[in-house]
């Protein structure tokens, strides 16, 4: 397995594209979390995968006090695991951090049809077949209105966050948001679950490859 830890040194660097990505991710996040507070949700149910220390989304949770945000955050190194449950705890927002494999559906199955489901950093590191799979499984994983916040990275000219936003519609997701800054090599999709197939196990595995 590869040492993750060393690649969020790159966020050290505010003006790195992995910290745009972040400053984006967060702001879409919050976005998400304004709208449903506005329209008088009360409370959220929010799954990350491969979730890293929480950065992207602690801090979110940390500024609305107006939204119950109930988070699991599921991550694979005890490290990056236990820096998340800090973060939290240095925050003051509870969060069940999981030790765990994402890529196993037994790691998250009490959490299936969310509000919120952030796979931020997963698709450039899992093989195509991984990537529909997972796309085509989120329908499960959030209810009706639900929100998926996504990141491909795109270095060529062939962008591949094109052919994954076609999967999200393609699997019944509606566009709210794409984000795609010419100058940086990174993408961050927002699609919305038009409709919902609760008592659906879906077809749930991925393994990273790099
Ligand atoms: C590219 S980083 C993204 C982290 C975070 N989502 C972000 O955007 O800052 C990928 C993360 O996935 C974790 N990871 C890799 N394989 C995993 C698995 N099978 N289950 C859970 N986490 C995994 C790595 O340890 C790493 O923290």
């Amino acid at each position: 397995m590869r040492d993750w830890r060393e690649w969020y040194e790159e966020y050290d660097d505010p003006a790195s594209s992995l910290s745009r990505r972040l400053g984006d991710v967060r702001r879409l996040l919050g976005a998400d979390l304004d709208a449903r507070a506005a329209s008088g949700q009360s409370s959220a149910r929010l799954l990350s995968l491969c979730a890293g220390d929480g950065r992207d989304t602690i801090p979110v949770l940390a500024a609305r006090p107006d939204l119950d945000v109930d988070a699991c955050l599921v991550e694979l190194d005890p490290v990056l695991a236990d820096a998340a449950r800090a973060a939290a705890t240095a925050a003051g927002v509870e969060v069940d951090v999981r030790t765990a494999d994402a890529g196993a559906f037994t790691s998250f199955r009490d959490r299936l049809m969310g509000d919120v489901l952030m796979l931020c950093g997963i698709f450039g590191n899992i093989s195509d077949t991984d990537v529909q799979r997972c796309v085509d499984a989120s329908r499960a994983l959030v209810g009706p209105g639900g929100t998926v916040i996504w990141t491909r990275g795109s270095r060529g000219p062939d962008d591949p966050a094109d052919w994954v936003r076609g999967l999200f519609t393609t699997a019944g997701f509606e566009e709210v948001a794409f984000l795609a800054p010419a100058d940086a090599t990174y993408r961050v999709g927002v699609c919305r679950q038009a409709g919902a197939r609760s008592g659906w196990a879906p077809e749930w595995s991925f393994s990273f490859v790099r």
